[in-house]
């Protein structure tokens, strides 16, 4: 599989919002065009978990992440809720591939509806329709029936579904081992090369 070139972010307001931001700053160091998606409740969560407080306004939110992920010139786009003229929103430009990280149960309902009420909706509806790569990172606990059908619906459509779930067998020492755990799966689903921990059965140190 190669690496996509493009890739739509989207962070919803879901619990886990250092894994949003971790990968985001792992796409562009990677040299991925990066199209950022942020939903009003992930502004809440980015403030209360990472005392983060992103700006409305997507020219700033830009300049705030470009500047933090010394990103190049035009690397990273923001758009916003309602931004239908967003190459996003249509099959005829959208990105290689998708990931919603964190994803609320809400967002993943909407998706498993076809619901396209806010731009995140619609691109990824857009990436279902188009047979592109989707990649979910739900969190919520515990898991309603409800959610465990939505999950399992999508994952009949091919969307990869991966839980914020790390493991504890390469003995993590602090919280970042935990996030970039769950970082180093999405960006594995994407082929994107990374060296964010050590692959198992591989002894090695990665330096
Ligand atoms: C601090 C905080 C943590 C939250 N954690 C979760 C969560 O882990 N999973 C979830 O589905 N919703 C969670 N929510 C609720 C969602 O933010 C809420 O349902 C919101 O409407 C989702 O909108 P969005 O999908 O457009 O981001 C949380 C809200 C806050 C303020």
């Amino acid at each position: 599989m190669i690496p996509p070139a493009t890739i739509t972010l989207a962070l919803t307001g879901a619990s886990g919002m250092p894994y949003g931001i971790r990968l985001l700053e792992c796409l562009l160091q990677a040299k991925i065009r990066v199209y950022l998606l942020v939903s009003q409740a992930a502004q809440v969560v980015a403030k209360q978990e990472m005392d983060l407080q992103l700006p409305t306004r997507k020219g700033e939110l830009e300049t705030l992440f470009g500047g933090r992920f010394a990103a190049q010139p035009g690397q990273l786009s923001v758009f916003g809720r309602e931004e239908w003229f967003a190459p996003v929103a249509s099959g005829s430009n959208p990105a290689d591939a998708m990931v919603v990280c964190p994803c609320t149960m809400g967002t993943l309902a909407a998706i498993a509806a076809g619901l396209a009420d806010n731009l995140i909706e619609r691109a990824a509806d857009v990436m279902l329709k188009e047979g592109r790569t989707l990649i979910l990172v739900p969190r919520e606990t515990p898991l309603s029936a409800v959610h465990l059908e939505n999950m399992l619906k999508l994952a009949r459509l091919g969307i990869v579904i991966l839980p914020p779930n790390p493991g504890f067998y390469n003995r993590p020492a602090q919280v970042a081992d935990l996030i970039d755990f769950v970082v180093a799966r999405v960006l594995d689903q994407l082929a994107i090369p990374h060296k964010l921990m050590p692959r198992w059965g591989d002894k090695d140190d990665l330096s």
